[in-house]
């Protein structure tokens, strides 16, 4: 079934119309809820007759070019609906907060040279034998939850060992960084009681990173031999005035890692195993293919496309903007409108992407939407994308398989971030 005619058969638009007319509160949540869980055919929908969908709470940006002008243009489209939480949260400013400050042009540069891409192959062998170790201690069970099991403990584990941020413990890590990301990213409605969480998680783990960052100090100046990972780095090259950044900003931005990888590396695990499982010839192929890494990575990507972690990427429109001027679709997207960019929608937008039903495993580099695009894209993307890539292959490995009822069913938190994942596990191939 092509994209129009998913469109046809979804009605969305009209149904939307009718509930507009009789009460615009039931429309606007009629929209959210379809958003949560009917998005690949409202967006085929939408692409088709309103690509810049405008409700009276929030403008819903569906076409690939269309997508990419709001995330590259970040004077107009700024972090505001999310970005002063996440300050607070903090307690200072961070780079996910603020738009084309000073602070965010030399902290990015800055985080770039720390997380050096030449890293990402080290990466990929140390999560491949914590993947490993994870999935021995799981083998004779015949089942795994994989979230709490391999997903979230890899990244916790990189986070402890590749940026040298152990937590006190990886529960407590992944307790703060849930709290925080689900503020940032999931609180539309400024719910007062995740935003209390928010602020207390992140208040006790910056506390940590200067505990953290004092011990690291008294190691460098006692001359102890530490391991090369990015939080040593940072403290080294910042020390006695070597790089002009001061310890809360070495604090504020080794805090920015573990928030934008341990949430959402294992909420992408979850969405390309699941696309896989779903297509049992596609994922029998995933499964030969997953002795040569390189080969088995494009099948992580185009699964991934179908199902992207961040579907919705919000803005606020700080100025009335033209939205794709010369174009049909044109629209005057008046200053303080919400702006929810959509990649889950721009990957399946066919003047962009050719034949966005078909999984091919051809597809360019430039059409992937999984990590952002423009002033905010992603500051971790070499390391994610091995770790994400690395721990499905091991997984894929091993044998895995969807468990009948809905025993497999995906649970997530806020309707996004996952908790739970049941496979069953065994009769693989070795890696
Ligand atoms: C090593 C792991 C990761 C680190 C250290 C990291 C860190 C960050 C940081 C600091 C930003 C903000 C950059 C800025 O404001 O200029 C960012 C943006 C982003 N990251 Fe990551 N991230 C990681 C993994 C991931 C993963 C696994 C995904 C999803 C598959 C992801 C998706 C994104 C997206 C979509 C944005 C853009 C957000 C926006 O424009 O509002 N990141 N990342």
């Amino acid at each position: 079934m092509g994209a129009v005619d998913q469109a046809t058969a979804g009605g969305h638009l009209k149904r939307y119309a009718e509930a507009l007319a009789r009460d615009p509160m039931y429309a606007f949540g009629l929209v959210r809820e379809w958003m949560r869980t009917d998005w690949r055919s409202l967006f085929a929908e939408l692409r088709e007759r309103q690509p810049i969908f405008v409700t009276p709470a929030f403008t819903v940006v569906t076409r690939h070019a269309d997508v990419i002008e709001v995330l590259t243009h970040e004077e107009v489209f700024s972090v505001r609906s999310f970005g002063p939480r996440l300050d607070a949260a903090l307690g200072a400013p961070f780079m996910l907060g603020r738009d084309a400050t000073p602070m965010n042009w030399r902290e990015k540069g800055l985080m770039q040279v720390m997380l050096d891409p030449h890293d990402a192959s080290a990466v990929r062998e140390l999560v491949g034998r914590r993947a490993d170790e994870l999935l021995d201690a799981a083998a004779s069970a015949g089942s795994l939850e994989t979230v709490g099991g391999l997903f979230r403990p890899v990244a916790l584990g990189v986070c402890a060992d590749y940026f040298g941020i152990p937590g006190p413990d990886q529960k407590t890590l992944g307790r703060w960084t849930r709290a925080v990301v689900a503020d940032g990213f999931a609180n539309f409605h400024a719910d007062p009681e995740i935003q209390a969480a928010s602020v207390s998680a992140g208040t006790e783990f910056v506390a940590y990173l200067r505990g953290r960052l004092a011990e690291v100090r008294t190691a460098l100046q006692a001359g102890r031999e530490l391991p090369d990972d990015v939080f040593t780095r940072l403290a080294r090259a910042s020390q006695s005035g070597g790089l002009p950044v001061t310890d809360d900003r070495v604090v504020v931005n080794m805090a920015g890692l573990p928030l934008g990888f341990v949430e959402s590396a294992p909420g992408a695990m979850v969405e390309a195993v699941e696309q896989l499982l779903l297509r049992p010839e596609v994922f029998a192929e995933a499964v030969a293919a997953a002795g040569d890494q390189e080969r088995f990575d494009a099948y992580v990507w185009e699964a991934l496309r179908f199902s992207p972690f961040f579907k919705l990427i919000p803005r606020v429109c700080e100025r009335d903007h033209v939205l794709a001027a010369g174009t049909p679709r044109s629209t005057v997207i008046p200053a303080g409108t919400f702006v929810l960019a959509a990649p889950a929608s721009a990957m399946f937008d066919g003047e962009v992407v050719p034949d966005p039903e078909e999984f091919r495993l051809d597809r360019p580099r430039h059409h992937r939407l999984f990590f952002g695009a423009g002033h905010h894209s992603c500051l971790g993307v070499h390391v994610a994308a091995v770790v994400i890539c690395e721990t499905v292959r091991r997984l894929l490995l091993r044998g895995v398989r969807l468990l009948p009822e809905s025993e497999s069913m995906v649970e997530r938190s806020l309707g996004i971030f996952p908790d739970r994942f049941v496979l069953g596990l065994g009769a693989g191939q070795d890696a």
